[in-house]
This record gives structure tokens, sequence and C-alpha cells, in this order.
């Protein structure tokens, strides 16, 4: 992914699933889906699903907006919230105003009234709202945990945007509310060693990863992912170990990167 991508966002709303989306990235999603809802606990009655990453334009966003979709056709109420009050963009995705009273304006108390939108049928967003001075404080505030219990009681899952942890920590200060975390990676530019160690800082203050989204992963790259071809861009590797799929992706990054330098030569 070209890092001009992050700038041009005109298309995001192309990237959310909708009945004209290829079979391969519906489908991928749809496994992510099911294996998350295996992961997560059958006594949690509305589970705090948020997404991080090792650096900038992994894909996390974007994986959010559509695992939110995703979620939402099999009837389940579902709310995604934009907490990257750094660098927002779920808006994007669903055509809505960047400037529209969001998240910020909840926990600074400058709004009172439910600011989320009903943007499809059972997905609810509430956008990041103004970029604050102060997104940390913001989202470690009481009134955080506060909101975040009022909605639990009205919706059936919540999906939280976060930064990527390896430029800031926002995505951990909530752990505790957190049912699990969602790590994208992103094909071809996060290096394997650098994965692990983020994902070994977050469990280390208790954080719980329920597992990887290889994102942008070219299938024609690495012969030792063949067998997953079908699963196109979108390609999705949950189970029960992430550190075991860390390990097969390094093996693969190596592949990459040997192949790269055989094409140089
Ligand atoms: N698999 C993909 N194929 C094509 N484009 C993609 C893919 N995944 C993400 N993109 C695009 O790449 C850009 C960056 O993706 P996205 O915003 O989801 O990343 P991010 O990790 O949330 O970035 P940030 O760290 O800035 O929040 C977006 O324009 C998005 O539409
Ligand atoms: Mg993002």
């Amino acid at each position: 992914m070209k890092k001009n991508k992050r700038k041009n966002r005109s298309h995001d709303t192309a990237k959310v699933l909708d009945a004209k989306s290829p079979f391969a990235v519906s489908e991928g999603f749809n496994q992510l889906r099911t294996n998350l809802m295996y992961a997560t606990p059958a006594d949690d009655a509305c589970p705090v699903y948020a997404i991080t990453s090792v650096r900038e334009a992994s894909g996390k966003s974007t994986v959010m907006a559509n695992l939110a979709v995703s979620f939402s056709q099999i009837g389940k109420r579902v709310l995604l919230i934009d907490g990257d009050m750094r660098c927002p963009t779920i808006y994007n995705y669903f055509s809505l105003e960047k400037r529209r009273k969001g998240l910020s304006e909840l926990l600074s108390g400058i709004e009172t009234e439910e600011v989320a939108t009903e943007v499809r049928p059972n997905l609810f967003v509430i956008t990041s709202g103004r970029i604050p001075p102060n997104p940390s404080e913001l989202l470690s505030s009481p009134k955080m945990k506060e909101l975040l219990a009022e909605w639990k009681q009205t919706y059936d899952a919540i999906f939280l945007d976060f930064p990527p942890m390896g430029v800031v920590s926002d995505c951990v200060i909530l752990s505790d509310e957190i049912t699990g975390y969602i790590f994208t990676i992103h094909s071809g530019s996060d290096q394997a060693n650098s994965v692990l160690f983020t994902i070994d800082a977050m469990e280390q203050i208790g954080a719980k990863i329920l597992g990887t989204v290889l994102n942008d992963f070219d299938p024609k790259a690495s012969s030792s992912y063949s067998s997953y071809n079908y699963r196109s861009r979108y390609s999705t590797y949950y189970a029960s170990s992430y550190v075991k799929q860390a390990a097969d992706l390094q093996k693969s990054l190596e592949a990459e990167e040997k192949k790269e330098k055989k094409d140089q030569k």
C-alpha cells in the first residue's frame, strides 16, 4: 500500500461491503466475523472489539468498518466508534461529515445528546468529532467508561477504531474494557519482529489479542500462502495462536524478500 493512499480517501466508501462486493472480499470478512465470534466468550452480551497495528496505513479502519458492516448484516445491532481522535477516517467510509459532533465532544462534555447515526440497517456510527488537544486524557476519562457501559446496554457489539500502537498507545488505555484486540499487519511492509514486539508489549499490560489480519496480501508474491489465493487481498489468518501466525508470516516475509532480491538480479 503506497503512503499517498492515506491521504487520498475519496474512494473509501467503495471499500465498504455492499451487495456488489466481490465474493472473495465479503467471504473474507464473513470468515473474520465467524472467527471473532468463536474467540468471544459466549456470556459476553456486548463484546467490545478494538483494532491496532504497528504502523499507520495497515488497513485498521478499513477492516473495522467492514467488520462492523459484516456483524450488522447478521442482525446484530452494532456501534462503530472512531477512537482515532488524531487521524479520524471512519466518517469517510459512510459519507458522513468530518466535522459532525462525535466522541471528542461527548467525552469533553460539549455534547450530551446521542450522536450515533444509523448508516446502514443495524449499524450505528459515532465519528471522532473535532480533533481534541488531549485524545489520551479523554479516552482515559471516567466518562469514556460510563459511556461504554451505557452503550453496552443498547448494542450487541461495539467496534473501536484506534491509531497504531507503534505510534501512540491510545488503544491500550482502555484495555480493561476491551474484550479483545484485532491486530492488522500490512503485508510486505510490517516486519515480523516489530509485530511480535508490539503484541508482546500489549500483552504485558493485559490486553487480549484475539487475532491478526494480514491485509493487502498478494498471494502471487509468496508461494507459502498459495492455498489462500481465493481470499484475495483481504486474507484473514485467525487462529488460536497468533504467535504461530507471526512465525508463519515471518517465513512469508523472508520468502518475499528472497524473491525480491532474485527479481532485482
Ligand atoms: N486491502 C486493501 N486493498 C486496497 N486498499 C486498501 C486495503 N486496505 C486498506 N486500503 C486503503 O488504504 C488506505 C489506508 O487504510 P486504512 O485507513 O484502513 O489504514 P489504517 O491502518 O486505519 O491507517 P491509519 O493508521 O492512518 O489509521 C485507505 O485508503 C484504505 O481504503
Ligand atoms: Mg485508521
